[in-house]
Formats: C-alpha cells, sequence, structure tokens
C-alpha cells in the first residue's frame, strides 16, 4: 500500500486556497477522492523502481505528482490537460507543496500531444475522448515510451453490466455539474488496448481496480 495514504491531508492542504475564508473546495474534493478511490495508490505502485520521466496526459488537479512525491518518488513529472482553470490549480497547489520537478501546461489532446520520452499515464482519461482521437492518444504514448518505462492507464472498459452503467452516469453527472467540462464519449474495450499493445510488442497487465467504488475501472499497465 502507498505510503501517501497516511498523508491526505496534507495532500489536500496543499489544495486549500489561502484566502480569507479559505476556499476549501478543492481541499474536500482531494480528502474525498483519497479517502474513496484506489487509484493513486494503484498508480504510485505501478511506477515504483522507474525513474523514467514521467508524462501525465489529462492530468485534472495533478494530484498524482502530489502523491509520488509522498510516496517518496523522486522522478520527472509534467502534466497536461485542456482545462486552464485545472491547470492553475495544479500549478498553485503544487507551488504551495514545494514539489520539485514538475510542470504543469494546458494542452488539448484532440488537437496535439506534448513532446516526450519516457512514462506515460493516462487515467480515467480516454472515454472523453471519440474513438479515432483514442486511438491517436494511445498510439502517440506507445510511441513515447523508452526501454524500461511504463504506460499506466486507468479507464472504464466497455461493459454493459452494473458497473458500466454506473460508470457511464456518474461521468455524464460530474460533466453536468461543471467538474468536467466535457462528457463521456466512448469506454474502450479491453481487445482494442490488448490489440494495440501487443502489435507494439509491449507486455501488459489487466487489472480491476474499483476498491470499494461501484464503477468498472481497470488499472492496464505495459512495459517496453
Ligand atoms: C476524470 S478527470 C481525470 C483527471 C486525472 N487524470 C486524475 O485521474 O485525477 C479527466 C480529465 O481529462 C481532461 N480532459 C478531457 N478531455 C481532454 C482533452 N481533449 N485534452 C486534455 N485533457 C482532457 C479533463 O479536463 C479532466 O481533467
Amino acid at each position: 500500500m502507498a505510503r501517501f495514504v497516511n498523508k491526505p491531508s496534507t495532500i489536500a492542504d496543499a489544495f486549500t486556497e489561502p484566502r480569507w475564508p479559505p476556499r476549501r473546495y478543492h481541499y474536500y474534493y482531494v480528502r474525498g477522492k483519497l479517502a474513496s478511490d484506489p487509484l493513486y495508490p494503484g498508480v504510485v505502485a505501478a511506477l515504483r523502481g522507474c525513474d523514467a520521466p514521467l508524462l501525465d496526459l489529462g492530468c485534472g488537479i495533478g494530484l498524482l505528482a502530489h502523491a509520488l512525491r509522498a510516496d517518496g518518488q523522486a522522478l520527472r513529472y509534467a502534466g497536461v490537460d485542456f482545462d486552464a482553470g485545472k491547470i492553475a490549480v495544479a500549478k498553485a497547489a503544487a507551488d504551495r507543496a514545494k514539489l520539485a520537478g514538475v510542470a504543469f501546461a494546458t494542452c488539448d489532446l484532440l488537437r496535439e500531444r506534448p513532446s516526450h520520452r519516457g512514462s506515460v499515464a493516462l487515467l480515467d482519461v480516454l472515454q472523453y475522448l471519440p474513438g479515432e482521437a483514442q486511438e491517436r492518444v494511445l498510439d502517440d504514448a506507445i510511441a513515447m515510451l523508452e526501454p524500461g518505462s511504463r504506460l499506466v492507464v486507468r479507464s472504464g472498459l466497455h461493459d454493459d453490466n452494473a458497473r458500466g452503467r454506473t460508470t457511464r452516469m456518474v461521468d455524464r453527472l460530474a460533466n453536468a455539474i461543471g467538474w468536467m467540462r466535457s462528457g463521456p464519449l466512448c469506454y474502450p474495450k479491453q481487445e482494442w488496448f490488448e490489440r494495440k499493445l501487443a502489435n507494439a510488442g509491449l507486455a501488459a497487465d489487466f487489472r480491476p481496480l474499483h476498491g470499494r467504488t461501484p464503477f468498472n475501472n481497470w488499472l492496464i499497465v505495459a512495459t517496453r
């Protein structure tokens, strides 16, 4: 289990805006996310032992950077997202926490991907891209991998079971309340990942990563 699970309030503190009265919206979001979702323990465990620089595509408010540092991982981290508001929150929180070797930038994955060599994270992002863009983003992420680096994906998978339906419903709700700028478009299938990763000569591991949440979330780790 990742060490940072013992530090949820320290991480969340960095997301409190130091104004009076303090704005605690992101603080409570981060506390809730770290308490309920096994995403970050799963991802930091998947990256442990790998020093390659990491590009986090669709990084949101940059929580993964905090989780990695709290776990003692010093790898270089760059996060991009098309939501400028989230990138501003990510930069401010990383500055408050004095995270070293961390950078954030806005980038619309539908139009471009940053140039990068090393590991790549794609966490809960693919479902917001149309099918052909999912192909391009995954192909480009695979092309960024260097020997020994890792591709770490968390994604809901296309499934017509209760978990699949709950995932779709909650992703639509996140868009309706304004947390997500766009709604989910399509969920990739496991066979699609398997085919693309095998065609690229990558060894891949698939495992459920939903913990006690009702979602159909999977962790996919591929190594070059
Ligand atoms: C569910 S959030 C996940 C955030 C982060 N990866 C995490 O796991 O905490 C999905 C993220 O994908 C971003 N996103 C959606 N479409 C995008 C696009 N076309 N380009 C860049 N980012 C995008 C959203 O702004 C949002 O921050």
